[in-house]
């Protein structure tokens, strides 16, 4: 067994100007960070600020660009997880990875290397019963992890790298998996921790419960750390500001308009996520005719599977939902596109287009069995080709010529041709998520002229967004979803980004 004395501890992780870059996007940018054995440390910041790839790289699972850590005064290099384990760093990631099949003893001793063959299952057992004497952590021995909780699953988890003799153990998210009251077990189980000396980082975008938890806290915004305050002398409002940062710039070319009558009507739906988990809570909503309204939230609570419900990918459980009052709860993607909903997705290369189909024939997926472009038996190919043709000049789609396969255009350009395809044909509604998510300077620039314009000539639009900038210069109103619930709907006049942030973080005023 690795573990270690219970008494000898790290006193201090230093993360000296760490740089971690994906394909020439930094993800860490000189970040320092330093982390205090028996102090709980927060690791707060919106979804892709890059605390994940932090702590991977403190876990060995990545290897910086650049920086170094020391341990102790002492400069470490993982080249693995296994190494970092040996140096007493232990992590439970937000997708637990345990083997389903096998009882808790079991995966406990697969995760130990040096574990002999046939390991004695009552020293493991032992060691378990120390554990949760010392801090509370109860696993059941010889279940099996598919008939555990989720909090279960996490406590062996905590369990697994405690017994790996992690001297620093950290939590990627994870309360986001948890019940109210696991969650409260959860953090009587790390303070006990900490009062034994263990160092722990917990990565979370809830600012209460960072506030509730934490001895000190660091924000990180793109990459970088922006911030940094002991939690007993700095507020949920100034962590809020810290998180989301940018002052709000309203410039965009948005100028009031009175909104006109309901296109969509969204009343108390529930909606469950793939995981079979409700991930949308008895939601109401409405957009009207000359009206961007923006749904603002960290990715995760809910914003998708709204979407999937609206536009017909997803089955409502309860609730109803209606375009121009016609009610089209339940019905399929097909006849709720016929009914006026177009939809900019969230994966626009998987599910927007046909990647090895030809431009022309993308420019009508979705349309093709409709007038003009088929009658009862033939689709009109000249008729469809004069489309495209038309669309790659209006919304300025860089291509070679409408005969390439889709695959061949840039990001920017796929986008542009989306846009064009589904506003062409006229909606109601337009839903669009994460329009810009990826694209260059110039064509972020240009979609949202394209959603402006839609509000001008007096459509709807429902935007999904996790850039807080597009959905402030863009929207009438602001929704912002927080746990499956919409926590707050703002007026763009009196909305201020410390308010988005603080209901973002899940703090209702
Ligand atoms: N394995 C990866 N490959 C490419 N890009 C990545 C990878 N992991 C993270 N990124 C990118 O790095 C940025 C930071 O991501 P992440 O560390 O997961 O942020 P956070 O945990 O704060 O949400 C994001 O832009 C994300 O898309
Ligand atoms: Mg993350």
């Amino acid at each position: 067994m690795a573990g270690k004395s219970l008494l000898k501890k790290i006193q201090t992780v230093q993360m000296e100007k760490i740089s971690k870059y994906f394909q020439g996007v930094a993800a860490n940018r000189n970040i320092d960070l330093t982390i205090r054995g028996g102090e709980i440390l927060g690791l707060l910041g919106e979804n892709g600020a890059g605390k994940t790839t932090l702590m991977n790289i403190l876990y060995g699972l990545y290897r910086p660009d650049g920086g170094r850590i020391l341990i102790d005064g002492v400069e470490a290099t993982f080249r693995s997880p296994r190494d970092a384990i040996r140096a007493g760093i232990g992590m439970v990631h937000q997708h637990f990875m345990l083997v389903q099949n096998h009882t808790v003893v079991e995966n406990i001793v697969l995760g130990d290397g040096e574990a002999p063959f046939l390991f004695p299952q009552r020293a493991v057992e032992q060691k378990l019963l120390k554990f949760q004497e010392l801090y509370g952590l109860k696993v059941p021995p010889y279940a099996r992890v598919w008939q555990l909780s989720a909090g279960e699953q996490q406590r062996v988890e905590i369990v697994k790298a405690l017994m790996q003799g992690a001297d620093l153990l950290i939590l990627d998210e994870p309360t986001s998996v948890l019940t109210p009251l696991e969650s409260r077990d959860l953090f009587s189980i790390l303070r006990r921790m900490a009062g034994e000396g263990h160092g722990v980082v917990i990565i979370s975008h809830k600012l209460e419960e960072i506030l509730d938890l934490c001895h000190r806290v660091v924000v990180l915004r793109k990459g970088e750390v922006v911030g940094e305050a002991d939690t007993k002398g700095v507020t949920k409002e100034e962590l809020a500001r810290m998180m989301v940062g940018r002052s709000v710039v309203f410039s965009f070319d948005w100028k009031p308009a009175p909104k006109g009558e309901v296109v969509l009507q969204v009343e108390g739906i529930t909606v469950r996520s793939d995981r079979g988990t409700v991930a949308v809570k008895n939601v109401d909503l409405s957009v009207h005719r000359r009206e961007i309204v923006g749904i603002a939230g960290v990715a995760g609570n809910g914003q998708r599977e709204l979407v999937e419900a609206i536009t017909g990918l997803r089955k409502v459980e309860s609730g109803r939902i209606r375009i121009l009052g016609k009610d089209i709860t339940n019905q399929s993607a097909r006849v709720i596109h016929a009914e006026g909903v177009a939809h900019i997705p969230e994966e626009r290369i998987r599910f927007g287009t046909v990647p090895n189909l030809l431009i022309y024939e993308n420019a009508v997926l979705k349309r093709h069995h409709f007038a003009p472009f088929s009658d009862v038996l033939f689709l009109d190919y000249s008729e469809i080709k004069s489309h495209a043709v038309d669309l790659v000049e209006q919304f300025t789609v860089a291509a070679p010529s409408i005969r390439v396969p889709m695959k061949h255009l840039s990001g920017g350009n796929i986008q542009k041709l989306i846009v064009g395809r589904e506003v062409s044909a006229g909606p109601a509604l337009l839903v669009a998520s994460h329009p810009t998510y990826g694209l260059d300077v110039g064509a972020t620039e240009y979609i949202r002229k394209q959603l402006l314009k839609r509000r001008e000539e007096g459509e709807a639009v429902l935007l999904v967004s996790e850039d807080l900038e597009e959905i402030l210069e863009l929207s009438d109103r602001i929704a912002v979803m927080f746990e499956g619930h919409i926590v707050g709907i703002l007026n763009r006049q009196e909305a201020t980004i410390e308010q988005i942030g603080l209901l973002m973080g899940g703090v209702r005023s």
